[in-house]
């Protein structure tokens, strides 16, 4: 299950949603810069590291060896679950070869972006991206050497270099009220079910368990795919279920694509359909547009097709799940973007470099609709203009909407099709 815009779309909702059907909910990439939204009975959670099935009471959550974590924020949701009185002791793994942000690797992250000046990428400044670095690099530390009895030191080295690379970068390498909430971030992660998950994902399938593997971020993010250089530093699309699951490609089942009905982008980099006028705005207030992780105001703009067609085809699609469609009630007109001008041609696919060149929108307006969505409990109360709106997408990408979200609570999600609820298997 996987985002397939520039992240935000509503994966924390879906995937609670459709849990019951899954024994196992599995985040296979990404960290703490994702804030996945979770609505039931009046209130609301965001989970950054956690994965979504966390509220399930059968469901095993497994943190796999793709995610980077931060043990800080990772204590900080374990704390707010336990006083909602959620259990994890038995339903939640963590992968010992998942690497850790250690809070030099947040330094960094401020001091790369402070350099960029104006080329600055937007980061949520989580440290994401130079504890990946690390990870390729290959001076990373993982979870499971917090088990080992030099794990000080190594962790010393790791935090002197980058000590020395933040002192060229002209950046404090200022520790005394980060390191102290770190390594109690440690302790608490030591207490945790720290796990081979590779194993332990592998014997499930053995088992015929179903698992749902939990994309953060979006394909439009995607170091590989993503509007590169502004994009997340993990592959977020169906492949990195793979590598940061360690599951083979022939386990993989269905590929649920969730997209809103419109399209936002928080960070910088290009979105070609973007609305700096007070359609944006009004998409912004409607739709309560502002991150979950930092609280900046997202960028919006109309739906996307070759952007939202091109993710389909990185992911093998089977299954759209569109969100918000709430948030589009009261237009007049909706534009969606079919192609974009781009080099003096129409074309409907996503180029190679939408950074230093300009592609520009071409639009087909289709009707809006004034009615409220919020209570709608069946396909067949729809207004005729959400169901156009439905099928058009349908027509373009050539995969059922099989869910639709009108509103951010559990109850607010109608299955028009049923999901084949294939999986990983
Ligand atoms: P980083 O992953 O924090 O380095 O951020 C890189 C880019 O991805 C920035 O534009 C962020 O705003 C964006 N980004 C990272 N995580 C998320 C997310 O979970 N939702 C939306 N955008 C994200």
């Amino acid at each position: 299950m996987l985002g397939l815009q520039w992240g935000d779309e509503g994966k924390g909702k879906i995937v609670d949603f459709i849990t019951p059907h899954y024994e196992v909910v599995a985040r296979f990439q990404g960290g703490p810069n994702a804030g996945h939204t979770l609505e039931f009975n009046g209130i609301k959670h965001v989970l950054h590291t956690i994965p979504s099935g966390i509220f399930r009471d059968n469901t095993i959550n497994i943190v796999g060896n793709g995610v980077v974590i931060d043990p800080v924020t990772l204590k900080k949701e374990i704390e707010a679950l336990k006083k909602l009185n959620v259990d994890i002791s038995k339903k939640l793994f963590i992968s010992r070869k998942a690497h850790l942000i250690i809070p030099t690797h947040r330094l960094l992250d401020a001091a790369s972006e402070a350099m960029k000046g104006k080329g600055k990428i937007g980061s949520t400044l989580r440290g994401i991206g130079p504890s990946y670095m690390d990870k390729t690099g290959r001076n990373g530390l993982r979870v499971g050497d917090v088990e080992s009895k030099d794990f000080l030191a190594r962790y010393k080295s790791l935090c002197d270099k980058h000590c020395e690379l933040l002192k060229q970068m002209n950046y404090p390498c200022k520790l005394d009220e980060l390191e102290p909430e770190f390594f109690d971030g440690i302790e608490a992660l030591k207490a945790l079910n720290l796990v081979d998950s590779e194993h332990l994902l592998n014997r499930y399938l053995s088992e015929g368990k179903k698992i749902l593997a939990e994309g953060a971020q979006g394909s439009l993010l995607d170091i590989d795919f993503g509007s590169y250089p502004f994009v997340t530093s993990s592959n977020t699309v169906t492949a990195g279920a793979c590598t940061g699951l360690g599951i083979s490609p022939r386990h993989i089942g269905n590929v649920y694509g969730i997209f809103k009905a419109y399209c936002t982008r928080v960070g910088s980099g290009p979105f070609p359909t973007e609305l700096n006028d007070a359609t944006g705005e009004q998409l912004r207030k409607a739709g309560n547009e502002f991150g979950s992780t930092t609280g900046r105001p997202r960028r919006t703009g109309w739906l996307d097709l070759p952007a939202l067609k091109y993710a389909i085809m990185i992911n093998g699609v089977t299954d759209l799940i569109m969100m918000k469609g709430d948030v589009l009630s009261g237009f007049d007109t909706l534009m969606v973007c079919t192609h974009y001008m781009y080099r003096g041609k129409k074309i409907d696919y996503m180029p190679y470099d939408i950074v230093h060149e300009d592609a520009t929108p071409v639009y087909e307006q289709l009707k809006g609709w004034n009615t409220d969505l919020t209570g709608i409990q069946q396909e067949k109360d729809f207004p005729a203009a959400l169901s156009d709106y439905i099928a058009y997408i349908e027509e373009h990408t050539g995969v059922p909407v099989s869910v639709i979200s009108v509103g951010p609570d559990r109850v607010q999600t109608i299955e028009r099709k049923k999901m084949s609820m294939a999986y990983l298997s």
